[in-house]
């Protein structure tokens, strides 16, 4: 590894910053050991501020509509090849029902940008699973909505919202979006979820067609600026009837060495080892989790929908049971010395 590259993962690891050039830098010159020295500072990082404890999320994926129509996304409203779904408000409370007996306490609610589900309707589902499980937190992730949308939500009773960035650079946005939709309103939902008080999570993917270092020094330097409670990245990887269909993956060394570096600049985020990351490599969520991630977000919806929600090829996991999934994660976070726990898992500087 060059001095350089030791030099400034030194300092980001004690200044929790760094200059622009400095990451481009990082990037342009990771290595295996770059990658290893990076996640070695990550993983102490990680155990210093959380210990051995992984937080675990279920996901409850309860409608593959989308109204829109991003250029890498599988269940893009122009993928004709996608079988669409809805769950019902029922169906959903019961996959939270299942979930907390298996020791979920926090659920994710991700869906395409469906406008099926008014706000009312959130609003009730919202309402109903906290009714059901007051120790629960519950995660939004249904996109982009008003500020009233939001705080109606927040009223409702969600504690946390997902919503990637998916790219701190306008043009390298463009390229990977339709002309209907902008940066600008992207990162201006961010600004009104942080200050309605959500636990807000960014992210980004990594590898995405046209991405350059420079978009990736500017993705950690939007998430410094930003300071989400959660980041989530994962690889880009192509979807069968997108226009990236055949496009390449990002990999697995430039993933880990980004979780890694964010883990470095953000020290307390929460930062899942994603399902994406899990698809790229057999052990990738392990040596995410070995990389400074804190975080694993398992299915929890019905058996009979699961595989029809893919946003990317391959996905896995797409064919098991709630309970299956759990017994193999906690498998998996064992072998890395780790352990699940039932809790909510709030970012600490949320925890009173
Ligand atoms: N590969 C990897 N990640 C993807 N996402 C959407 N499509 C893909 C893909 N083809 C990510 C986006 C989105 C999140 C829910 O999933 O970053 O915000
Ligand atoms: Fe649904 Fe991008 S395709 S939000």
């Amino acid at each position: 590894m060059k001095d350089r590259v030791k030099d400034l993962i030194d300092k980001l690891n004690r200044e929790h910053s760094l200059a622009r050039e400095e990451f481009v830098y990082l990037i342009e010159n990771q290595s295996e050991e770059a990658q290893t020295y990076a996640a070695d500072l990550a993983a102490k990082t990680t155990l210093e501020i959380y210990g051995d404890k992984v937080y675990v999320r279920g996901l409850i994926e309860f409608t593959n509509y989308c109204k829109n129509n991003c250029f890498y996304c599988g269940i893009r409203a122009g993928n004709t090849g996608v079988s669409r779904y809805r769950l019902t408000a029922d169906e959903i409370c019961e996959c939270a029902d299942e979930g907390y007996e298996l020791g979920f306490r926090t659920f994710v609610l991700q869906g395409g940008e469906d406008p099926y589900y008014t706000d009312d309707i959130i609003c009730h589902i919202i309402s109903e699973i906290k009714r059901r499980h007051q120790d629960c937190a519950i995660t939004l992730s249904i996109g982009e909505k008003s500020k009233d949308s939001y705080k109606a939500y927040r009223d409702a009773g969600a504690d946390r919202y997902l919503l990637r960035h998916e790219t701190a650079t306008v043009e390298h946005y463009n390229r990977l979006h339709p002309d209907n939709i902008s940066a600008e309103h992207r990162y201006q939902c961010l600004r009104d979820l942080k200050e309605l008080g959500y636990q807000t999570g960014a992210g980004f993917m990594v590898g995405s067609p046209f991405q350059t270092s420079e978009n990736l020094a500017d993705d950690l330097l939007f998430i410094k600026d930003l300071e989400p409670a959660m980041v989530g990245i994962g690889p880009f990887i192509p979807a069968a009837g997108t226009p990236f269909a055949n496009e390449k993956p990002g990999t697995l060394e430039q993933t880990l060495y980004l979780l890694s570096l964010i883990r470095l600049l953000l020290p307390e985020v929460l930062l899942p080892a994603t399902t994406a990351l899990g698809t790229i490599h057999p052990l990738g969520r392990e040596l995410g989790l070995e990389a400074g991630a804190n975080v694993l977000m398992p299915n929890l919806s019905p058996k009979a929908v699961r595989d029809k929600y893919k946003l990317y090829d391959n996905k896995i996991c797409t064919g098991e049971e709630a309970a299956e999934c759990v017994n193999c994660l906690e498998n998996r976070v064992k072998s890395v010395g780790r352990r699940i726990v039932v809790d909510r898992g709030d970012n600490i500087a949320f925890c009173d």
